[in-house]
């Protein structure tokens, strides 16, 4: 095998709880992660040596800053292999959104690098080599509907959802994560929604109860800093949303709607003209 394409697929968080600022600078989470049909493409080619990375969009640094680029690295430093890789990334997560597209990117190039040179993935070493890279990263490796913890790297698989029916909005404006924490430490709340309720809900019932606690502790951090987010929320709301919720640290919201075709009209009609939008699915683990 000489060359490989993979999907990296952003994720939503359906809830997102701050429990505590760490002495290492992290905070202490419990969340929801869900994988959903929106990707970047990335194609994998095997070269003589060295790693270089090209890609559709013109806003990514090309170097080794950009994480994918890190990806390669740690897997060449922690895997004795004869030669390099060429990666060519196709963007079409919105960068800086809460999409999780920077740390997708990461953990298909490190998924696609052992198919690549055809080693076998050991789960365990791999999560700890992207958690280096970001807390997010892990849980890209194979995606689904997810609980986790710590910054974000343990990871309990919970049970797939039933397909749920997305519109994914973006405001033109770029959040820094940890602008967005810090903000959050600025604004000192105290979380307190219940998340025994909601793991009870994915763990043991058939049906999504969204009259439960799925919230995002972030979400008046990230609407201070950009007041879009609640004007999006208040248009998904009246376009016949059955759930909207900021996602990670935002500004990306997203919408749960009960038909395919209402998620696709609210698409069509959407009056913000600025703003990235795309209908999207759940989809189970990769
Ligand atoms: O791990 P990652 O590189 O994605 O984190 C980026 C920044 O987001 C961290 O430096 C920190 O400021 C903030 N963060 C946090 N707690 C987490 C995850 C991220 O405070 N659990």
């Amino acid at each position: 095998m000489d060359s490989l394409v993979l999907n990296a697929p952003a994720k939503i968080n359906l809830a997102l709880q701050v429990q505590k600022l760490r002495a290492d600078g992290f905070h202490e989470l419990k969340m929801i992660m869900q994988s959903i049909s929106l990707a970047d493409k990335i194609k994998l080619s095997k070269s003589s040596e060295g790693i270089s990375l090209s890609s559709s969009s013109n806003e990514l640094p090309l170097d080794n800053s950009n994480l994918a680029f890190k990806a390669a690295e740690s897997f060449f430093s922690a895997n004795q292999v004869e030669g390099g890789v060429e990666i060519y990334l196709e963007k079409n997560i919105p960068i800086a959104a809460g999409l999780a597209g920077g740390s997708a990117d990461a953990a298909a190039v490190m998924r696609g690098l052992y198919k690549l040179f055809e080693l076998e993935e050991q789960t365990a070493k791999v999560k700890s080599l992207l958690a280096q890279l970001g807390s997010d990263i892990p849980y890209c490796l194979h995606g689904g509907t997810v609980y986790a913890t710590g910054r974000g790297e343990v990871l309990e698989q919970l049970p797939e959802l039933d397909k749920k029916h997305l519109l994914v909005v973006t405001p033109a404006v770029k959040l820094a994560t940890p602008t967005v924490y810090k903000q959050y430490d600025n604004l000192a709340a105290e979380s307190e929604f219940n998340f025994e309720a909601i793991l009870k809900n994915l763990k043991f019932e058939e049906k999504v109860n969204w009259s439960l606690d799925y919230k995002n502790d972030l979400q008046p951090a990230a609407e201070s800093l950009c007041p879009q987010i609640k004007e999006v929320e208040e248009l998904l709301k009246e376009s016949g949303a059955e759930f909207t919720l900021l996602s990670g640290s935002g500004p990306s919201v997203f919408a749960v709607y009960p038909l395919a075709k209402q998620a696709e009209q609210a698409a069509k009609n959407w009056p913000r003209k600025t703003d990235f939008i795309t209908a999207a699915e759940t989809i189970s683990s990769y």
